[in-house]
């Protein structure tokens, strides 16, 4: 079995695929092309964003690829910039009508406070936002909830002020940077921690120790690094737009990362700015 094909599981029993596809920076016009090609390679998770403006495109590969909607799972999420009960439930509703779907799987809040004021407390208005989350969760429109860049005191907020705690916090995470502290809570808690991006937006991809780390398994940097949030309990959403690397990116479970060679990745600090 691929592992396109195991699981996580949330608190609340819904399946999430183990592996996503990231579609961030994948202009609308090409989305369709990048989804299709993924769906058939395998993938059965798509991670968009209202905010990347790409998703008519990804709604209408899930149209045309035929799969029944419960074969595909699709993510989406609250722009940063809105925030409050009214705010959120309106952009939910333009979020299905772009994907033209009746129900999600997966609702983020994008991130806790606007991108171009990073650090704002924003924490009434994100309440104020997960009331909203609440709202559809229970009506059923969404099958699972969760928040995204949340820090620890972030996330202790919206638990202590709902009944229904956030299943997900998507994290950037990758082996130079592995924000030990808001991924231990999560873990405790039994968040599931997403990995965005886990090739650290490609960047990553030329520096030396994790060349000669992935040479030692004989996979390319993108399958070493992949590896590392999956065996650190974490779900990888990389992307692509070229067809042989979303392929590649999906063979990742013909070898185990070793348990010291896990330490020296999860040790690493490093950008790779
Ligand atoms: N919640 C958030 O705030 C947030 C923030 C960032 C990202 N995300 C999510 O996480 C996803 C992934 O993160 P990301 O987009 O930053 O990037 P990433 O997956 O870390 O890296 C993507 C880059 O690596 C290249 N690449 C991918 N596979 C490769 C391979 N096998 N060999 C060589 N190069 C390869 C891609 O090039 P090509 O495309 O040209 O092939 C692209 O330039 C996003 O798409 C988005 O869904 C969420």
């Amino acid at each position: 079995m691929s592992i396109l094909n195991e699981h996580y599981i949330f608190r609340n029993g819904v399946k999430i695929p183990k592996i996503g596809f990231g579609t961030w920076q994948i202009p609308q016009e090409s989305v369709t092309n990048a989804v299709l090609e993924a769906i058939e390679i395998g993938y059965r998770h798509i991670d968009t964003a209202l905010a990347y403006n790409n998703e008519k495109g990804v709604g209408a590969a899930i149209k045309r690829s035929e799969l029944d909607r419960s074969e595909i799972f699709i993510t989406s999420k609250l722009p940063a910039e809105i925030k409050g009960y009214d705010e959120a439930l309106y952009s939910f509703e333009k979020t299905m009508s772009n994907l033209a779907l009746e129900t999600l799987d997966l609702y983020l809040i994008h991130a806790p406070w606007p991108w171009t004021e990073i650090g704002k407390n924003c924490t009434k208005e994100n309440i104020e936002s997960w009331r909203a989350f609440e709202r559809i969760y229970k009506e059923g429109r969404v099958r699972a909830i969760g928040v995204s860049n949340f820090s620890v005191s972030d996330l202790m907020a919206i638990e202590n002020n709902s009944d229904t705690p956030p299943m997900a916090n998507q994290i950037a995470f990758y082996a130079g940077r592995t924000q030990e502290e808001i991924f231990n809570y999560c873990t405790s808690k039994g968040t599931l921690i997403e990995a965005y991006s886990p090739l650290a937006t490609g960047r990553a991809l030329k520096d030396t120790l994790l060349n000669e780390i992935a040479k030692t398994y004989d996979v390319s940097v993108a399958q070493l690094l992949i590896r590392f949030t999956l065996q650190r309990g974490a779900l990888p959403l990389p992307k692509s737009v070229t067809k042989a690397r979303i392929e590649e990116n999906s063979k990742v479970d013909h070898f185990t990362i070793s348990d010291t060679d896990m330490v020296k990745l999860s040790s690493i600090k490093n950008e790779y700015r």
